[in-house]
């Protein structure tokens, strides 16, 4: 037994918009290549990059038929399960010829994937986000970003209570973190400004659901919601998927440059910590001072989802 190497849970692996009918795509996730493609009755499949015949990347030039995909080189086909259902030119179909594909949901326009050892399945759910059905909200407006750092310390940022003012500029006044199974949230009360600079009251409300996907309530200069997920790309580099709704109100369209402001502000947030993160060191046995958050406590939550990988 070894353990595993990534956290296992729900990742978003990609906003629906990214993916479209029949679109097909490479990605890189877990330092492993995958096929991500769009079936004719639009529903997402990911699976192993790597055709078992002779090694063609399926995302490079495979080609959607029904729920299947095409591979490129020699043109045998693998349904949505991954199986082969035909080699075009030979009488029979090798026995061994699949690949391997992971349990996808779609929801809230978001691509989720389980990642875990080979016959993880799902054992906790990702909520249904009601404001993006919402008339009184705006659309998700989303944003990427890759960056070098790894996954446990973006997750140490929700017990971090002292970093707070120093990098987002706000003052707290309450603080805590509460675990719940799979979820780990934190609520902060403090003061920050607003688009004008005033000082106002900043209520969040930060809920990781699982190792990687956090949906935050934020009462700012407007009701927010925001979402950041993160997925490894390898051992050194993640890719970070943001995206924020604002509720206007039913029929209001706020000015594009209030809105883009609004947007950029929540952006602007997460990115400094993501300065902090790309050049820091990861310390195992930290010097603690009074006033920190509970680190040991989400240090030891995230641990959990390291489950035992068999050799
Ligand atoms: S490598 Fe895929 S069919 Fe030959
Ligand atoms: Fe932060």
């Amino acid at each position: 037994m070894k353990t595993a190497a990534y956290a296992q849970g729900w990742y978003l692996v990609a906003f629906s918009k990214e993916l479209g009918p029949t679109e097909v795509k490479p990605v890189r996730y877990f330092g492993q290549e995958f096929v991500l493609y769009r079936t004719e009755a639009g529903e997402p499949v990911l699976m192993e990059a790597f055709c078992p015949h002779l090694g063609a990347h399926l995302g490079h030039g495979g080609k959607v038929e029904g729920d299947a995909i095409r591979c490129p080189f020699h043109a045998w086909k693998f349904d949505k399960g991954g199986r082969c259902t035909e080699v075009p030119y030979a009488k029979r179909i090798p026995p061994r010829a699949e690949v391997k594909v992971r349990t996808l949901r779609e929801q809230n326009g978001m691509i989720l994937g389980f990642f875990g050892p080979a016959d993880a399945q799902p054992d906790y759910e990702i909520p249904l986000l009601p404001q993006l059905d919402d008339p009184a909200w705006t659309a998700l407006e989303t944003d990427q970003a890759v960056i070098k750092t790894e996954p446990r310390e973006v997750i140490e940022n929700i017990a971090d209570r002292a970093h707070f003012l120093p990098v987002h500029a706000t003052k707290i006044d309450e603080f805590e973190v509460i675990i719940d199974g799979p979820r780990a949230t934190q609520r902060t009360l403090g003061k920050g400004r607003n688009l004008r600079g005033e000082k106002i009251d900043v209520v969040s409300v930060a809920t990781y659901h699982g190792p990687a996907i956090q949906f935050t309530d934020l009462a700012w200069a407007y009701p927010m919601m925001l979402v950041n997920a993160h997925i490894p790309i390898d051992k050194d580099r993640l890719l970070l998927r943001f995206g924020v709704a604002v509720k206007t109100g039913v029929g209001v369209v706020l000015p594009p440059e209030v809105m883009s402001a609004v947007v950029a502000a929540a952006r602007d947030g997460y990115f400094q910590d993501v300065a902090i993160w790309e050049n820091k060191k990861w310390r195992d046995t930290p010097v603690l001072a009074d006033g920190d958050g509970p680190i040991g406590r989400i240090r030891d939550w995230y641990k959990g989802f390291f489950a035992e990988a068999s050799a």
